[in-house]
């Protein structure tokens, strides 16, 4: 696909849509006029959390079924990676009724998602990534509201809030694993490719797949993130495996990035970040001088999310 084009053809249109700042609080976006949050992940009201991932690949049958490859018996992979958790408000245009929005950004080294924030450079730089909903960044239209995952809340008190869920479409809102190590008979470092799988998966040689399940408990200090599901795992030799995968993020709030967690019986957010009215985000308050000079360059930048979301929209 050309991107140039289609970016430069948005340009003109989306310039003109960006010069409206308004704040409706029926949504969930932020406010449009927010200076210094390059990273589109934080347009949305809610908490966000930095932490580690860590991920567990268990190989337990072959392609067709069988005993796995002498290789991978009884081994599993594990590895780790940096991640921002963010949990925010949902909106009310989506079909379902999700409590909250989850997006898990795991990187693949120390990628800054802050600064290093245009999508096509995040998309080289995640290791994985799970959405329950396509993020569809402000002012760009999706026109598809329905959740990845179906989340329910399980406790009736809280915080901390413990929400799980389930999937029939995986595949769009939990990112392919990319990894290099052995084949089954070769000791030397290959391509593999691991998608985790659903009941709505092909599924010839009756695996007995169990739906993939998310579960998050999350409040104004902390949040736990694990997801649970079978994959499949190819490689550039033809090698095939099924296996369950385990994925657990635990992490802090950032409370520069984070609206105010509300105590009520189900997740809400009170709106702080670019109100100016919480010490914890004050950063982005548009209260102080240099906050004012910065935001005439912001029309320029906001110009760039456009194009941010239809690189998303074309690559999720
Ligand atoms: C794998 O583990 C099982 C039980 O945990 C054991 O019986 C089997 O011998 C192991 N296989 C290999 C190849 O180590
Ligand atoms: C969510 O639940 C609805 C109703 O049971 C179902 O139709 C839909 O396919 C589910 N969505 C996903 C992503 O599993
Ligand atoms: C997925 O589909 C299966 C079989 O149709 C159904 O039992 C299950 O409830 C569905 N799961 C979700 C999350 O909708
Ligand atoms: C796999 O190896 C390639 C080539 O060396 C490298 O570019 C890529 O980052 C590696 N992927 C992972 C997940 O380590
Ligand atoms: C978190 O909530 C507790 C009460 O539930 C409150 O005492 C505390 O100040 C809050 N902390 C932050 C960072 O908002
Ligand atoms: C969390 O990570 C973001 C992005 O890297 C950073 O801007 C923020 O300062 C971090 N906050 C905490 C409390 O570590
Ligand atoms: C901050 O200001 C916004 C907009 O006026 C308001 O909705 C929100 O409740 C305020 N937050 C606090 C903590 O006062
Ligand atoms: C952003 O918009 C809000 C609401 O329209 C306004 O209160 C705030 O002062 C604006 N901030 C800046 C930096 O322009």
């Amino acid at each position: 696909m050309n991107y140039i084009f289609l970016i430069w053809t948005l340009l003109p249109f989306k310039a003109l849509a960006f010069k409206d700042s308004t704040f409706d609080p029926e949504y969930n976006f932020r406010l449009r006029n927010i200076t210094g949050l390059p990273y589109f992940l934080y347009s949305w009201i809610g908490s966000y959390y930095n932490g580690t991932t860590t991920f567990n690949l268990e190989y337990l049958l072959d392609g067709n079924g069988n005993e796995v490859c002498r290789t991978f018996r009884n081994k599993t992979t594990t590895f780790a990676s940096e991640s921002i958790l963010a949990v925010t408000k949902t909106n009310p245009d989506d079909k379902g009724k999700n409590p909250v929005q989850i997006a898990l950004k795991s990187a693949l080294t120390d990628f800054d998602f802050v600064h290093g924030s245009d999508m096509g450079n995040e998309e080289r730089n995640l290791r994985w990534q799970f959405l329950s909903i396509e993020h569809v960044v402000p002012g760009y239209t999706s026109g598809s509201y329905k959740p990845y995952f179906n989340l329910s809340l399980e406790n009736d008190l809280g915080p901390p809030y413990h929400i799980t869920g389930a999937s029939n479409d995986t595949g769009r809102g939990v990112k392919t694993v990319e990894m290099n190590m052995s084949s089954c008979d070769d000791p030397a470092d290959t391509w593999w490719g691991l998608s985790f799988l659903d009941h709505g998966d092909y599924n010839p040689e009756g695996i007995p797949i169990t739906e993939p399940i998310v579960s998050v408990m999350f409040d104004n200090q902390s949040a736990s993130f694990s997801f649970n599901g079978w994959f499949l795992i190819n490689n550039e030799k033809g090698d095939a495996m099924y296996g369950e995968g385990s994925i657990e993020f635990l992490g802090k709030i950032d409370p520069l990035h984070s609206d105010i967690l509300n105590k009520g019986s189900n997740p809400s957010w009170t709106p702080t970040l670019g109100f100016g009215n919480s010490s914890m985000n004050m950063k982005f308050g548009g209260e102080s001088k240099e906050s004012m000079a910065v935001s005439n360059g912001v029309n320029d930048w906001l110009i760039f999310w456009p194009v941010v979301g239809l690189i998303f929209g074309v690559f999720i």
